[in-house]
């Protein structure tokens, strides 16, 4: 590895590393927003997204499943596109606009995407739920009536091992379709 030091020297080995260390140990300042509240902390720059959303700001409905970018459980949206948390550093999302799943609903006042979920019995354990509730957010967002396929496309990187993904799907639909909103109506 290259690490360029001071007037574009070059410089490699143990110094490098040190130069490195220090650098991580060095805490940098990062402000942004987070379900619509602005958040101004100092962070190592190795954090990741996921880390300082759950252990700094104590949003823990964002999961850590696999840490290395495969099940999709840590999935938050930024910007409005989901991301996975765990492969995100921190400090990438310096003024950027970050949603959780703790921004969808209120206690007792649940999304209707959330509802919808309960009401198709598409949460089980519930571990997967938070990262699929950003990714179908992230799909209705570009897509406000994706079919069967498109639904199925947009939770492709989300691992669930209890639903079978059918109920997920349904639950989407009766959103899409509006007749979630019926039967609560109804
Ligand atoms: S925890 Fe991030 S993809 Fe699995
Ligand atoms: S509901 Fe258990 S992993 Fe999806």
């Amino acid at each position: 590895m290259i690490v360029k030091e001071g007037a574009g020297e070059s410089v490699t080995g143990p110094m490098a590393k040190r130069g490195i260390k220090r650098f991580m140990k060095k805490k940098i300042p990062l402000s942004f927003t987070v379900n619509g509240e602005e958040v101004e902390l100092y962070i190592s720059p190795n954090r990741t997204l996921l880390e300082v959303l759950r252990e700094e700001l104590e949003l823990t409905g964002t999961k850590e499943g696999c840490g290395e970018g495969v099940c999709g459980s840590c999935t938050v949206l930024c910007d409005g596109v989901p991301v996975r948390s765990c492969l995100t550093l921190a400090m990438e999302v310096d003024r950027h606009d970050i949603t959780t799943v703790e921004g969808l609903g209120e206690q007792g006042e649940p999304d209707p995407l959330q509802q919808s979920f309960i009401d198709h019995g598409a949460v089980q354990c519930g571990f997967c739920t938070p990262g699929m509730l950003m990714s179908v957010k992230g799909l209705l967002k570009r897509n406000p009536a994706p079919g069967e396929e498109e639904i199925r496309r947009g939770i492709s990187g989300n691992i669930c091992r209890c639903t079978g993904y059918t109920k997920i799907v349904e639950a989407v639909t009766a959103v899409t379709t509006g007749s979630n909103r019926k039967n609560h109506e109804g």
